[in-house]
C-alpha cells in the first residue's frame, strides 16, 4: 500500500467542502487512514511550504494555509497514491484546472484552491512525518 498527505485548505474548510473533497477521494476507493482539523503553525507551514520559501507569493502562502482550521489526512491507495490525488486535484491554479476535478468543479482564484497533495513519493514521506509524526509508515 501507497501513502500521501492531503489537506483540504481553509478554504475548503470555509466554504463546507470538506465532505465533498473526502467523498471524492472514498470514491475513488482511497481509504482515509489519519485526519485531524487542526489550525496550522506558522512554523508548520514554513516548514511544508519551504521548497517555495523564495518565491514572491510565499507570505501570502503562509498566510492563507495558516488563516482557519485545515482538514490534514493521510490518504492510501495501492499504487503510486500521491499521483493518482494530484490527478485529482487539478491544475494549481483554478482558473485553468480542468473540468471534473477538484480545483476545476470547486475553485477559481489563485491561491484560495482548496486542497493540497504531496507531488511525489519524497515530499509524501516528508510531510507525512511532519504532519502526523506519530503515525508509523506503511
Ligand atoms: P500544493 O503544494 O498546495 O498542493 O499546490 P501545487 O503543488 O499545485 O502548487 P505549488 O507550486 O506547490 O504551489 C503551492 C501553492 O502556492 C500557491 N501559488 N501561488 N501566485 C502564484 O504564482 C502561485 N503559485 C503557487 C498556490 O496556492 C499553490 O497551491
Ligand atoms: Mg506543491
Amino acid at each position: 500500500m501507497d501513502r500521501t498527505l492531503v489537506i483540504v485548505k481553509p478554504d475548503g474548510v470555509e466554504r463546507g467542502l470538506a465532505g465533498e473533497i473526502i467523498g471524492r477521494l472514498e470514491r475513488k476507493q482511497l481509504r482515509i487512514v489519519a485526519a485531524e482539523l487542526r489550525t496550522i503553525t506558522r512554523e508548520v507551514a514554513e516548514a511544508h511550504y519551504a521548497e517555495h520559501r523564495d518565491k514572491p507569493f510565499f507570505g501570502d502562502l503562509v498566510a492563507f494555509i495558516t488563516r482557519s482550521p485545515a482538514l490534514v489526512m493521510v490518504v492510501e491507495g495501492p499504487k503510486d497514491t500521491y499521483a493518482v490525488v494530484r490527478l485529482m486535484m487539478g491544475s494549481t491554479n483554478p482558473a485553468e484546472a480542468a473540468p471534473g476535478t477538484i480545483r476545476g468543479d470547486l475553485g477559481i482564484e489563485m491561491t484560495e484552491n482548496l486542497v493540497h497533495g504531496s507531488d511525489s513519493h519524497e515530499s509524501a514521506r516528508r510531510e507525512i512525518t511532519l504532519f502526523f509524526p506519530g503515525l508509523a509508515s506503511a
